[in-house]
């Protein structure tokens, strides 16, 4: 996977919100895949227009959450991960992803979706190892996930194992 970096200037016609880093993502078959008339950036940035995400989480049929929480989420989250489609003057975010940590060890990513009419293009594939690169290079080792069981496999094609060793994730919810 080849990725290059391009950075907006507040001259570059990137539309609201405030002008977000953007870095090119490429892969081989991507132009293809999305039409000549797309190209894809991934962000670090937490400014996301909350309304925005929400339209996107919607559009994978996830539960609203308050938009108060998700912002102090995102405001406490170790690393957010956004993937921008941008086609002329328009920029949509299309995935999602975002890890909380112990900024040593460990990390848990939260929250992985691309938009539908984006799915099965290697996208999803895409912003999971560049949430992963940047995690390595914050030499983070310990990366975990809860998987939907629907989407095991997508995680496993990633590297993700279940029950290593046979430990099970355990869950308290209040009754
Ligand atoms: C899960 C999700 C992020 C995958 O994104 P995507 O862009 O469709 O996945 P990709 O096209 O990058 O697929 C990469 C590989 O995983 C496989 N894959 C994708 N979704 C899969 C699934 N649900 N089950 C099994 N394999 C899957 C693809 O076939 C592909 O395999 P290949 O490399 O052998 O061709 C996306 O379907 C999504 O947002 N789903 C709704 C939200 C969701 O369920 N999130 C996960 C919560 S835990």
């Amino acid at each position: 996977m080849g990725f290059w970096k391009s950075i907006f200037s507040s001259s570059d016609p990137a539309p609201s919100p405030k002008a977000l880093s953007l870095e090119e993502y490429a892969a081989p078959g991507t132009i293809e895949r999305l039409g000549t008339q797309s190209r894809i950036f991934f962000s670090t940035d937490r400014n996301i227009d909350l309304y925005e995400l929400e339209e996107l989480c919607d559009s994978v049929g996830w539960a609203r959450r308050p938009l108060r929480k998700v912002r102090r989420a995102l405001e406490n989250s170790f690393l957010v991960v956004s993937m921008w489609e941008i086609r002329g003057a328009r920029k949509r975010l299309i995935g999602f992803a975002r890890a909380t940590s112990d900024y040593a060890f460990n990390a848990t990513v939260w929250d992985v979706a691309i938009r539908p009419e984006f799915q099965g293009k290697g996208l999803g594939r895409a912003l999971m190892n560049y949430l992963i690169s940047k995690l390595r290079r914050e030499d983070i080792s310990n990366i975990t996930l809860f998987a939907d069981p629907h989407v095991v496999d997508f995680y496993r094609g990633l590297g993700f194992m279940s029950d290593p060793e046979g430990i099970k994730g355990m869950f308290w919810y209040p009754r």
